[in-house]
Parts: C-alpha cells; sequence; structure tokens
C-alpha cells in the first residue's frame, strides 16, 4: 500500500485525527497516573455479534476479534496498574445459544487458556491466572486448559486475572448458602453469627477486592447476573462501543471517568 500523500486534506485530517487521539491519549494517561486507580477492573464484554454484522463478518469472527480485544486489553491494564481484572466471558444463560456458536467459544476459551500459560506477560508480571465458574459444564478440554493456566500461574499474585465462564451471580450466591446452611445443619455455625464477611468469603471472589469500576461495553445498562454481591458498592460505567471495538482511548476515558466520580462523591 503507498504510504498516505500529506499533500491531500484527506491524509492531512487523517495523520491530524491521528495525533491529536494520541495527545489525548498522553494527556489521559497523566492525569490517570496521579490519582487512584481501580484496585479491581470487572467487564462485561458485549456486543461481539452486533459488531461482527456491522462489518459484514460472521458471529464467529466478531467472537475472535473479542478474544483479541482480550489481549489488547492486559497491556492497558498493567499500563496504568490495575492489579485485579475479571472478564465475563459466558454466563449460564449464554450456553443455551445455538450450539455451533458456543462451539466456537469454548474453541476460543480453550485455546485463550492454553495461549496466557505461556504469554511472556504473565510470567513477567506474575499475573495469577483463574476461572470463576461451574467449570463442570464446560467440555473437559476447556477444563483441561484452564488447568493448564492455572497450575502455571498458581504461586504467582502480583496481578490477577479472572475469566467468568459458565458463571452466574445468583448461582454463585446460592452455593454459598447452601455451603452455610450444611454448616449449620451440622451445628457448626450459629445461624446469628452469619454476616455479609461470611458470605464473601464463600464466593468465588473470597481472595480478592470488590470491583471499584464496572465496565459493560455495547450501550446496554444492565449488570446481567455479572458478580452480583461483589458490586454492591462498584462505579458502573457504560460505553457504546461495541466489545471488539473498544480503543485504548475508550479504556483511559472510563478510568479517567471513573477517578472523577470518586473525587466528586468521595467515596
Ligand atoms: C458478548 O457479545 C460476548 C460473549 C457472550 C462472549 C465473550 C467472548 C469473548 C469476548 C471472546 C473470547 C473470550 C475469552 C476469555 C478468550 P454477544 O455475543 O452477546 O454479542 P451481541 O451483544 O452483539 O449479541
Ligand atoms: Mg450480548
Amino acid at each position: 500500500m503507498a504510504a498516505p500523500d500529506p499533500t491531500t486534506s484527506k491524509s492531512l485530517s487523517g495523520l491530524f485525527g491521528v495525533a491529536l487521539r494520541e495527545a489525548t491519549e498522553r494527556r489521559l494517561l497523566e492525569l490517570i497516573r496521579k490519582n487512584p486507580i481501580p484496585r479491581h477492573l470487572a467487564i462485561i464484554m458485549d456486543g461481539n455479534r452486533r459488531f461482527a454484522s456491522a462489518h459484514g463478518m460472521l458471529t464467529a469472527e466478531g467472537h475472535v476479534r473479542g478474544k483479541d480485544k482480550i489481549e489488547e486489553l492486559l497491556d492497558w491494564c498493567l499500563e496504568v496498574g490495575i492489579r485485579v481484572l475479571t472478564v465475563f466471558a459466558l454466563s449460564t444463560e449464554n450456553l443455551s445459544r445455538p450450539p455451533e456458536e458456543v462451539d466456537d467459544l469454548m474453541d476460543l476459551f480453550e485455546k485463550s487458556f492454553r495461549d496466557i500459560a505461556v504469554d511472556e506477560r504473565v510470567h513477567r508480571y506474575r499475573i495469577r491466572v483463574r476461572s470463576i465458574g461451574d467449570r463442570e459444564i464446560l467440555p473437559r478440554r476447556v477444563q483441561a486448559a484452564i488447568e493448564v493456566a492455572e497450575r502455571a500461574t498458581k504461586d504467582y499474585d502480583a496481578y490477577r486475572y479472572n475469566v467468568a465462564i459458565a458463571y452466574g451471580g445468583r448461582d454463585e450466591i446460592v452455593e454459598a448458602i447452601r455451603v452455610l446452611a450444611r454448616e449449620v445443619r451440622a451445628g457448626r455455625l450459629d445461624p446469628e453469627a452469619i454476616d455479609a464477611k461470611m458470605v464473601s468469603e464463600h464466593l468465588y471472589t473470597s481472595d480478592l477486592p470488590d470491583p471499584d469500576l464496572v465496565l459493560r461495553t455495547s450501550g446496554e445498562e444492565r449488570i446481567s447476573n455479572f458478580l452480583l454481591w461483589q458490586s454492591a458498592y462498584s462505579e458502573l460505567y457504560f460505553s457504546d462501543v461495541m466489545w471488539p471495538g473498544l480503543t485504548r482511548l475508550d479504556f483511559l476515558r472510563a478510568i479517567r471517568t471513573f477517578q472523577t466520580r470518586q473525587r466528586r462523591y468521595g467515596h
């Protein structure tokens, strides 16, 4: 492809646009670094299929672009110093999508866990990888890939990367209630001793801070059963872009908005 011709107004505006975007990103990053960073960022990655159809792609390609975006996202999180990242990859409801689509997603999850286990960044930054959700219902090959990634990173603790697959917030709370009820029945627990801290300790996220910021893409403004208990006090940020279309600038804006809200309301 020929280099853009800077003498035409079209290329000039293109070049100007890039320079402006880069300057905005630099300014945002500077501001972000001077202010409190969310410790735990949780993301509802929505809009893969709409992105695909808007770009004349097959649904499967939209999900592949979604996976590629997570690769970029990891860099962005490391760049600003976010310690805990949790992404919603598949809800229990999503499992009732057409079998071919679910199969494609399972292939992607398998590949993603195998890739992450040998990702240079994971070892350099000591990122512990985990999957949360009902993994028993996942195909054996996906479970095996998850185990590979979890085993390869089990001793790391500087950063955390959690992937919610076959996850449902209500199911998670119901399971915690079951465990506590069994303890009560066995006479080992006084019902009056049950408090919010004890419930938190029985969730997948027992060793993690609650999310400070929950970001959802695609313009939908719902929590959709994601980290229900844990997001009780989280800031919510909704972006209109489809997940695969999220840019570094969108990401930085979300973090900066979180910071300005914190300042304003003094949480
Ligand atoms: C939401 O878009 C996305 C999903 C249900 C799947 C999420 C999967 C990925 C981002 C790819 C791979 C993930 C990992 C962890 C490797 P949608 O399908 O609901 O699209 P729509 O909202 O436009 O219908
Ligand atoms: Mg969706």
